[in-house]
């Protein structure tokens, strides 16, 4: 596609690309930034391994201006389930970008080769890239950020070991003149994006970006069975693993008002075009408990590109958030035409992928309580692998005890049902009874009555019961309830997994 000069073709896909502005038009809308790479660019260096989000083989950093349009924020996504319209306004970074004009390698580049974090080389670019994209905001890590920003990125070579080196030591070369911390930094990318910033909605056949909410909620009565896209993390999957034809594309991650993202009395409010990344972020100041589980939703670039209302609104019996937000009495606020209504999470979801959402409706934020004096606040998360991995269940606990009574107990499974839900009796059995062992130990019988769970490829009906349990035993061990958990507990549930 030939550079353009900024401002050029309203309706073309803009971004800027290796320091000069590039018109993508006449593409499909779920042309993803991979295939743009490799089929129209010519650009080869980006890898596909699983077109999934999985591997981390494609990852690619995007510059966007913040919301207060003053500087470039860079992040690592993956480019092979995110389509190119999305990336309009953006600035486009790939392994080809980061060598010098005069040809010497970037340091992270350099560290890779000196550490010797490469052998058939396949993951290689995607690493480089999820380790620019560090650098450019802590370009001397500690090994704990280095396993955090990595958790996307898999390598059957070399161990990781020369990789967790090479992220180690990227710091200690010689900044760069081309795309170190400051340069990135500098004027010059701001200018580039704030060039090419559009003030009219990017329309393409089947695409539309409206710009605020009152346009996509036109956009949405003319098109009630339009597809609404975010971060597209399960959408893109429909099309790159599903090979599924979409309808028309509504596009929510320009409308600036959805971009918010404040705390205020009510609570914390989370806009729909709210990334993971910030959306955790804010959640996990207020509720420190639930870092791990921040830390163990999907990787650095999925919770880059995708949202937290795209979680709530897929509603997958085992998305993650669900189960807290509900446990916390989080609360939606639905649009459709002019009219707004707030609808509580737990009653949004009405079966398997039956939610209360009229055609023409979208979500516009979610409320998340603020935290209120002596809750107890945990989240668990039970997958085969720590690191992205899906669910085979999880567990969210909040839980009030007063003078050794249980004064509040709001208690969410996912994973044990078609949606993720409250465990009505388990809470009712807890509710004014002493928090000791012997009241956890009936409120854990009433699991039964709350779920009937399935037996999937993730776990048996058996152990998720069994474990549903547990994860109410080691919330009372955690909480006050000092004695380890007996044998039998284990035992029942490791048999459970025979
Ligand atoms: P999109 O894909 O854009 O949309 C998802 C659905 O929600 C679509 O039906 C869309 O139409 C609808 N939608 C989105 N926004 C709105 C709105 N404002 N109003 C109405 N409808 C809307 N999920 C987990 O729970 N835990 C994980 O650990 C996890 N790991 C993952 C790992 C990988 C590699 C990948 C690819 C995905 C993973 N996911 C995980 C799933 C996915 O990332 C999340 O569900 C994510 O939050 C979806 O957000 P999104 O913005 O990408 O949604
Ligand atoms: Fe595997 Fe994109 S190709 S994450
Ligand atoms: Fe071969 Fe990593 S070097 S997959």
């Amino acid at each position: 596609m030939a550079a353009d000069q900024p401002g050029g073709a309203s309706n073309a896909i803009r971004f800027v690309h290796d320091g000069r502005v590039v018109s993508a038009d006449h593409l499909p809308p779920t042309t993803t930034v991979l295939d743009y790479l490799r089929e129209t660019a010519h650009q080869t260096g980006t890898k596909e391994g699983c077109a999934e989000g999985d591997c981390g083989a494609c990852t690619v950093v995007l510059g966007n201006l913040a919301v207060d349009g003053n500087r470039v924020e860079y992040r690592a996504v993956n480019s092979c389930i995110r389509f190119l319209p999305t990336i309009d306004g953006c600035e486009l970074v790939t392994v080809e970008s980061l060598k010098s004009p005069d040809g010497r390698l970037h340091p992270v580049q350099q560290a890779m080769v000196d550490c010797h974090a490469s052998q058939c080389g396949f993951c290689t670019p995607g690493f480089v890239m999820s380790l620019f994209a560090l650098y450019l905001q802590a370009p001397e890590p500690d090994r704990e950020r280095v396993l955090e920003t990595l958790s996307g990125n898999l390598c059957r070579c070399t161990g990781y070991r020369p990789i967790i080196d090479a992220a180690q030591r990227m710091g200690s070369y010689p900044p760069p003149p081309h795309w170190s911390r400051e340069a990135a930094r500098s004027a010059g990318h701001r200018d580039a994006l704030r060039a090419i910033r559009r003030n009219r909605a990017l329309k393409l056949p089947d695409f539309h970006a409206p710009r605020t909410v009152d346009e996509l909620a036109a956009a949405m009565q003319r098109e009630p069975k339009a597809l609404i896209l975010a971060g597209g993390t399960d959408v893109g999957l429909w099309v790159t693993k599903q090979l599924r034809d979409l309808p028309p594309i509504v596009y929510i991650g320009e409308v600036a008002q959805l971009k918010h993202l404040r705390r205020d009395a009510a609570g914390i409010v989370v806009g729909a075009a709210v990334p993971l990344t910030d959306a955790w972020g804010a959640i996990v100041a207020e509720f420190p408990e639930l870092a791990e589980q921040a830390r163990r939703f999907g990787s650095p670039p999925v919770r880059n590109s995708g949202t937290l209302c795209g979680n709530l609104a897929n509603g997958s019996p085992i998305g993650d958030s669900l189960p807290i937000l509900i446990a916390l009495g989080a609360e939606l606020e639905l649009r459709r035409g002019a009219r707004t209504r707030r609808v509580p999470l737990e009653r949004f979801y009405l079966g398997y992928q039956q939610k209360d959402l009229a055609p023409g409706e979208f979500i516009v934020s979610v409320t998340i309580p603020a935290r209120s004096a002596r809750q107890w606040v945990a989240s668990y998360k039970l997958s085969k692998r720590v690191d992205q991995d899906i669910s085979a269940i999880s567990a969210a606990f909040v839980v009030r005890v007063e003078n050794g009574q249980v004064a509040e107990a709001r208690i969410a499974y996912g994973g044990m049902a078609a949606v993720a839900a409250r465990a009505c009796a388990t809470e009712s059995a807890l509710i004014g009874a002493v928090w000791n062992r012997s009241s956890v130990e009936a409120a854990a019988v009433q699991l039964a009555v709350d779920f009937e769970p399935l037996t999937d490829l993730r776990a048996s009906a058996t152990y998720r019961l069994h474990a549903a349990g547990n994860l109410l035993r080691r919330f009372y061990i955690e909480h006050g309830g000092g004695t380890p958990p007996t044998r039998t507990a284990h035992a029942a549930a490791a048999s459970a997994l025979e």
